[in-house]
Parts: structure tokens; C-alpha cells; sequence
């Protein structure tokens, strides 16, 4: 049995000349849970180009949605960025992956810690209910080099509120935290620097990092991940040793080679 299928392209958005985003068609049969990836492509030379994508849609959509950078040699995106309605593109079977809230011990506060495409996986958990559930308040990093790549911001701040079931949870509990490094913004600064300095606690008027009382998931490059892993490592969060137990916090590796 094929470990992936072909889907229909249903729309694409280009955020800036860097930055896309696109959603398919769903296999009913296709389950996935908020946070996790699947492998996508498209076929090059008669064999299947895939790579791993977070899906930035909820769980319930019928739809599936990914976001994505344009590298310009890249094998993959740099054909992906041309894809048209109504075109093929091919989906595994088997979405994995683990950004999972059941990893993460009960807490107070979630953070989403993310840069640039590792903004994805959250996309579709902070349109989950079920992130709501157990915590006071849910927090959304997103660092970007320039304001143009602050992909999903008026849905975060404009659609989400007023969404017929989710408005609630989001207008009580998230709070959406863009920090830009290399133009002018209201908040800049990389994530790093703003935890460090405590300029971000000052910001969105929480505690800094407690591993008694926060959880958090990451999401971005490799050089990210590291300092932050080893920032939080250092506040005493322990990491989730493995899929399937639980941790103070989890990480995702969003970029390989596209
Ligand atoms: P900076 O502009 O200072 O490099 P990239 O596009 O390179 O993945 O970067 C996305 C965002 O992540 C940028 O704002 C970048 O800041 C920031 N960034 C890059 N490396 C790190 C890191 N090690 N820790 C935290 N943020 C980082």
C-alpha cells in the first residue's frame, strides 16, 4: 500500500516572496492530532519528492493546510511554490510528530515558542479546543526577521476572536506575542533575548519561566531550538524524553532541507 496519496490543491497564499501557504483536500479516513506532520510532495522524475510538514489546520477541518518557505534551490519548495488550484500533490497516510499536549505535565501557562515556518504546527493548535482545557493561558511566540513574514497575524487577531465556538478560549486565554529582529515593530528582539531579559514577562504581564508552572512546545530552526532547549534546560524544564511521556516541554524540527 502507497505511504502517500494524491490530494487536490484547494487555495494558495502567498504571504510575501519568501513565505506560502496552501490547503487540500482531506482523505476522511486520514486522522492526525493538533501539533503533528506529515509527509507531503509531489512527484519528480517519476518517484515521490517528499518532505515533513506540520499541518497548520485543526484537527476537525476537512481540509488539511501547510505553510511554507520558498527556498529557491530547494528541491521540493522550490517547485511547490508554483503550485496552482486545482493541482496534485501528494500526502502521506500516516501524520506523526511530537508537539503532542498529552507530553506535557499539567500547568498553568503553554507556550508556543516559534520562528518563521515553525509557526505551523501551532496554527492548528490553537485552533484545538482541547489546548484551551487545561491551562489559564496560552502563549504564541512567533519570531520573524521582517514584518511581512508575521504570516497569519490578522487571523490570530482578527478571525480567531470572533470565531463561533473558539472566540471564547482565545479571547480569555491567547495571547499572540509577534517579535520581529531586523526592522522596526512594537516588539522586537529574538525570543532568546526577550526571555533572558525578561522583557517578555513584562510584555504580556505573566511570571518569567517556572518549570513548576509552565509547559512549552518549539518549533523552529536548529540553531533556535538549541538555544532555546538549552535556556530552558538551564530554568530546570525537564524535555519530554520520548513520544508518548510527558515532559515540561517538547520540540519539533520544522527545518530540513526543503
Ligand atoms: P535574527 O534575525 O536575529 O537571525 P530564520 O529566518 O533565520 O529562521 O530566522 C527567523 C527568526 O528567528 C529571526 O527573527 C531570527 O533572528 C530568529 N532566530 C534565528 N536564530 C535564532 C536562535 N538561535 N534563537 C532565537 N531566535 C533565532
Amino acid at each position: 500500500m502507497a505511504a502517500v496519496e494524491p490530494q487536490k490543491v484547494l487555495s494558495v497564499h502567498h504571504w510575501n516572496d519568501s513565505l506560502f501557504s496552501f490547503t487540500t483536500t482531506r482523505n476522511d479516513s486520514l486522522r492526525f492530532v493538533s501539533g503533528e506532520f506529515v509527509m507531503i510532495g509531489l512527484e519528480v522524475d517519476g518517484r515521490p519528492l517528499l518532505r515533513a510538514y506540520s499541518i497548520a489546520s485543526a484537527s476537525y477541518e476537512e481540509h488539511l493546510e501547510f505553510f511554507s518557505i520558498k527556498v529557491p534551490n530547494g528541491p521540493l519548495t522550490s517547485r511547490l511554490q508554483h503550485l496552482k488550484v486545482g493541482d496534485e500533490i501528494l500526502v502521506g497516510k500516516k501524520p506523526t510528530g511530537s508537539l503532542l499536549l498529552t507530553d506535557l505535565k499539567p500547568g498553568k501557562h503553554l507556550y508556543f515558542l516559534s520562528t518563521g515556518t515553525g509557526l505551523a504546527p501551532f496554527m492548528s493548535l490553537i485552533r484545538d479546543p482541547e489546548t484551551y482545557v487545561n491551562y489559564d493561558k496560552v502563549i504564541l511566540i512567533h519570531g520573524v526577521r521582517t514584518v511581512s513574514e508575521l504570516a497569519y497575524a490578522d487571523l490570530i487577531t482578527k478571525e480567531l476572536p470572533e470565531h463561533e465556538y473558539l472566540g471564547d478560549d482565545i479571547r480569555e486565554k491567547l495571547i499572540y506575542y509577534p517579535t520581529v529582529t531586523r526592522e522596526e515593530f512594537r516588539n522586537q528582539g529574538r525570543l532568546t533575548d526577550l526571555i533572558e531579559s525578561g522583557k517578555l514577562f513584562e510584555d504580556i504581564g505573566l511570571p518569567p519561566l517556572n518549570p513548576e508552572t509552565d509547559r512549552a512546545m518549539l518549533c523552529g530552526s536548529p540553531a533556535m531550538l538549541e538555544d532555546t532547549t538549552n535556556l530552558l534546560n538551564a530554568r530546570g524544564f525537564q524535555i519530554s524524553p520520548r513520544i508518548g511521556t510527558a515532559g515540561d516541554y517538547v520540540i519539533e524540527r520544522a527545518f530540513v532541507e526543503k
